[in-house]
């Protein structure tokens, strides 16, 4: 069945881009409901027609209750059978995740629980790290600590950056991340008890996808 998608961006929403692209491809049974931001000027909100953008400043907000609250409810507006975080910058609190909880997804740059947080790329080449890449999680209050549903790879080459090798795991963040998602338009996956479940089964580790790397 097609899924409702509701999008939370901050920034240049090539993940946002890869979900629209996969919908008019037909190879997503998905439709993008909204796109969200705390950043007006996203590249990311301009990706979709007017009507579908949300955007607020946050400073604008007493505090991170009353901008998630606000954002809750513009979400839930939408209806959207799925909540995704592709590329957005703020912590949610709470409220808004126990709101969602369950069908609130992100997409982080490494594999978790490893380098949870910022600056994964360089933290994993200061580590010596052979292996870096994406992983797929529910959203639960605690920083990107959710059940991760799937992850996918990439090598540590010889001379990386951390701009090559954000470079190299955004190549692997868009196939990723369009994969879970035909998994919760299939039904396949939901969160129970904490743990990610796929096929009524909960994975005792995540799903490990390769995907080709140019
Ligand atoms: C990506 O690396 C994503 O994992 C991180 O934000 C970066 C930018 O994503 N959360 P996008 O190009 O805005 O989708």
């Amino acid at each position: 069945m097609s899924i409702r998608l509701a999008v939370l961006a901050s920034g240049r929403g090539s993940n946002l881009q890869a979900i629209l692209d996969a919908i008019a491809a037909g190879a997503l049974d998905a439709e993008v409901v909204g796109v969200f931001s705390d950043k007006p000027a996203a590249p990311a909100l301009r990706r979709v027609a007017e009507p579908l953008r949300w955007s607020r400043k946050a400073k604008d907000y007493p505090d991170r209750d009353a901008f998630d609250a606000e954002l809750a409810d513009a979400v839930a507006a939408s209806r959207p059978d799925w909540i995704v975080c592709a590329g957005y910058m703020r912590i949610l609190g709470d409220g808004f995740v126990q709101r969602f909880r369950g069908r609130l997804l992100n997409i982080h740059p490494s594999l978790l629980p490893k380098y949870r947080g910022l600056h994964t790329h360089a933290r994993a080449l200061a580590a010596g790290d052979v292996e870096h890449g994406a992983s797929v999680h529910f959203v639960i209050p605690a920083l990107d600590a959710g059940a991760v549903i799937a992850q996918a790879p990439v090598p540590m080459l010889a001379g990386d950056s951390a701009h090559s090798l954000a470079e190299r795991v955004l190549q692997v963040e868009h196939p990723l991340l369009l994969a879970v998602l035909q998994m919760a338009a299939d039904g396949r996956i939901s969160e129970q008890a904490g743990d990610a479940v796929l096929d009524s089964h909960p994975l005792l580790i995540p799903l490990r996808l390769e995907f080709a790397i140019i």
